[in-house]
């Protein structure tokens, strides 16, 4: 079952803080949200939390996944490893939303050490609040889709 109105969010220590804040954010803004931690600073290892959020959106028990680490790019690169996820680094507002318009991303991650949490807000509440645009753009995701397979 789908359910789109439900957020996976995980992150790894350098995230923690400001996923706490994000998580926040989402209730506030009447998201479900599906923690999937870490709930500390402790260190950890960011592809962790990245396949949870990720594997949660793939099987749909999410809509959408938000991740956060030090820069945003490992846990995009360990959570476009599960196939039917498109992740992105979006550590601004604009590539957050040609990331929903063009390519249909289903999981946004930021980087804490990269971006003020008000920065990090404004890009996620771009990025949930933009429709991918499918038409001419439709072909593309679906080649990346096909990549999966090895085609
Ligand atoms: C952790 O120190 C850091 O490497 C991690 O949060 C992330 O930035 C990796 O891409």
């Amino acid at each position: 079952m789908t359910m789109d109105k439900t957020i996976a969010v995980g992150a790894d220590h350098a995230g923690f803080e400001l996923k706490t804040l994000l998580v926040e954010h989402l209730k506030e803004n009447g998201y479900d949200v599906q923690d999937v931690g870490t709930h500390s600073e402790e260190s950890v290892d960011y592809p962790d939390y990245a396949a949870k959020v990720a594997k949660t959106v793939a099987s749909r028990r999410a809509g959408q996944g938000i991740l956060v680490c030090g820069s945003g790019l490992g846990v995009a690169i360990a959570a476009n490893k599960i196939d039917g996820v498109r992740a992105v680094t979006a550590n601004t507002a604009e590539l957050a939303r040609l990331s929903r318009l063009h390519n249909d991303a289903n999981v946004l991650a930021v980087g804490a050490r990269i971006i003020e949490p008000g920065t990090a807000k404004e890009i996620v509440d771009s990025w949930l609040q933009t429709e991918y645009e499918g038409g001419r753009h439709q072909r593309r995701v679906d080649k990346i889709t096909r990549l999966e397979n090895g085609k």
